[in-house]
């Protein structure tokens, strides 16, 4: 059981894959319409990351079982589907939830963040869910600073969604990151405050909540990796990739694009 604690050149290094991480998703925004396709949008990434980023997909191929390699550049989750959505031919309508999960390898480090995207207008349900959803990614970040405990971001991001009638999935979680994808520790959106790990200056981890309209359980499509809600019920995902400073946190993947924290966050 190891946590890797960056030094100062690995900060900078994870401070650029964040940052560029970020550029992807402002970059996707402006494309994100009724009609367009996800395999567009995933073509549109990979030429960015690539060309104008000098940077790599860390998605494509990735394969953590050793049998069934992801076979594109980006994640897009529409609607019921929870994570790891897989991009297709199909257009997008209006009234779409999108989630599209985008992680960057710079110089050997990663950068991992996702956002929802409206598709044209959605119902108010919809769009309710996207901003609780939001909110709940902050109540966990606001955990975070030395001396605290990952049961602590769980438990306030677990509060937060279940006051407001959301769920949380249980099956997936945050990570550590840096020169892998997926580090230690997980990072469950759920739990008892002062339990698990006790978090360190220099950690670098996700919080990546997925919460549930209707009920938390969830199950795999026959492609190995789509996650959708067993009742079909809408589901919503933010991630950031933060840093443990040692008077709190830093948020790695901030850019233009993405919307500004929630107020009580600032207050
Ligand atoms: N980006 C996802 C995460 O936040 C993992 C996607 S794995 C993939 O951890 F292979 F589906 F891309
Ligand atoms: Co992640
Ligand atoms: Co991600």
């Amino acid at each position: 059981m190891t946590i890797t604690i960056k030094d100062e050149a690995g900060i900078s290094g994870m401070r650029i894959a964040g940052q560029l991480t970020a550029q992807v998703l402002d970059y996707l925004a402006p494309f994100v319409k009724p009609g367009v396709t996800t395999n567009e949008l995933d073509q549109l990434a990979e030429d960015y990351t690539t060309k104008v980023l000098h940077a790599i997909s860390a998605p494509l191929n990735y394969d953590p079982s050793g049998r069934n390699p992801y076979p594109k550049s980006i994640c897009t989750s529409i609607n019921h589907q929870v994570c790891h959505g897989i991009p297709n031919d199909k257009p997008l309508k209006k009234g779409d939830i999108l989630n599209v999960d985008v992680t960057v390898i710079k110089d050997g480090w990663h950068g991992d963040s996702s956002r929802m995207y409206i598709v044209g207008e959605s119902s108010i349900a919809a769009k309710r869910l996207c901003a609780l959803t939001y909110e709940a990614l902050w109540h966990g970040i606001l955990q975070v600073k030395p001396g605290a405990h990952l049961g602590d971001i769980g438990h306030a991001i677990q509060k937060f969604a279940e006051g407001h009638g959301l769920s949380v999935v249980r099956e997936f979680c945050g990570h550590g990151i840096g020169q892998k994808f997926h580090e230690e520790p997980q990072v469950l959106h759920y739990g008892k405050p002062g339990t698990l790990d006790e978090l360190k200056a220099g950690m670098t981890l996700t919080i990546e909540p997925m919460l549930n309209a209707g009920r938390k359980e969830i199950k795999e499509l026959g492609d190995g990796w789509t996650i959708v809600t067993k009742d079909h019920s809408l589901s919503a995902q933010w991630e950031h990739t933060i840093l443990v400073t040692p008077t709190g946190y830093e948020v790695l993947t901030l850019s233009q694009g993405c919307p500004k924290p929630p107020a009580f966050v600032t207050a």
